[in-house]
């Protein structure tokens, strides 16, 4: 993910300095960035050459940290999801000077956890960005319980600058908004091809050329209201009550987990990737989802 959040600040126009603890993967950043960069420019998204928002990006080993962060004005942490790793993280962040904004990408932590021992903070914020950040437009902005409200404005116009889309949400809730709704649809997707009433393909189809067709340019709450809201009533009455509400992660996710098909990764999962390499696969992604952008910018 850090790649693209760092590719995201440079072609909105700021400095970028980007850490990993390994230098094989500072130099993939750079390559991939430059590849993202190139992509972009075949399709007419961006402004300046590739060559010059590349020149806007360092890369530096974390053991450097201390010393290549002291006139930064925000920093994005992106590193695992776990948790005593990032709180030692923002322990060292918690003595680089006061006007830095500190924030983070996590997925499921709430802010007041990864700011916990912390002396400042009021200057942490969490800043959820979605797989690929360099091209999705939307970033959850969410608080710990001690953010200050001039963090979260400051950070809330920085993305708008960065050209997101911010949503702020309202209180520290695990998952957040974007990723509660997919894991709710996907609970009743998984359970719908578990009893066999559909495949994993024909769901995929039915998604994409239904509600996912329409989301992009009508929000889920505004087609309510051209559905009509009787209507959309009657049918909660019927249909709330026969929906999955289990608990437990899907039985035929856990059983491929255990054959080791983890999905592209390893070459399997709902789909058979052999036969293709994994770029080839994330170039195409990349480049539907690019068509997307240009339509989704002009909406
Ligand atoms: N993968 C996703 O789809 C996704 C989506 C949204 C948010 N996130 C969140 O983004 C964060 C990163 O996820 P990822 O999938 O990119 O993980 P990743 O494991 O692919 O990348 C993490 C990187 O951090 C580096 N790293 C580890 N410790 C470090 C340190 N102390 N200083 C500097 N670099 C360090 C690692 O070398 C690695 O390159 C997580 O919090 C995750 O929840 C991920």
């Amino acid at each position: 993910m850090g790649e693209g959040i760092a590719q995201n600040f440079a072609q909105g126009g700021l400095s970028v300095r980007v850490f990993d603890q390994n230098t094989d993967i500072l130099t993939r950043c750079f390559n991939q960035v430059g590849a993202n960069l190139r992509l972009f420019a075949e399709f007419g998204l961006l402004p300046k050459e590739p060559s010059l928002i590349l020149s806007r990006m360092e890369f530096h080993l974390a053991r450097e940290l201390e010393k290549k962060i002291k006139d930064c004005a925000f920093v994005v942490e992106s590193i695992p999801e776990v948790l005593p790793q990032k709180r030692e993280l923002f322990a060292r962040l918690d003595s680089c000077h006061q006007d830095v904004i500190l924030s983070s990408n996590t997925s499921s932590f709430t802010m007041s956890a990864i700011a916990e021992g912390m002396r400042t903070p009021g200057r942490v914020i969490g800043l959820h960005y979605f797989m690929p950040a360099h091209i999705v437009p939307l970033v959850e902005i969410h608080r710990g319980k001690n953010t200050a409200d001039e963090v979260v404005e400051v950070t809330r116009q920085l993305m708008v600058k960065v050209g997101k889309k911010p949503v702020l949400v309202g209180k520290e809730v695990p998952g957040l908004i974007v990723n509660r709704i997919q894991t709710a649809m996907m609970r009743e997707a998984n359970y719908l091809v578990e009893q066999g009433v559909v495949t994993p393909e024909d769901f995929d189809m039915a998604a994409r050329a239904s509600y996912g067709f329409r989301l992009a340019s009508l929000g889920p709450f505004a087609q309510l209201d051209i559905n009509g809201l009787d209507t959309v009533m009657r049918g909660n009455e019927q249909i709330y009550k026969v929906l999955s509400n289990t608990t437990e992660p899907s039985p035929a996710i856990v059983e491929k987990v255990k054959r080791g098909e983890l999905g592209l990764k390893s070459g399997q999962g709902y789909y058979d990737y052999r036969g293709k390499s994994k770029e080839q696969i994330i170039e195409e992604r990349d480049r539907n989802l690019l068509k997307q952008l240009i339509l989704f910018n002009q909406l």
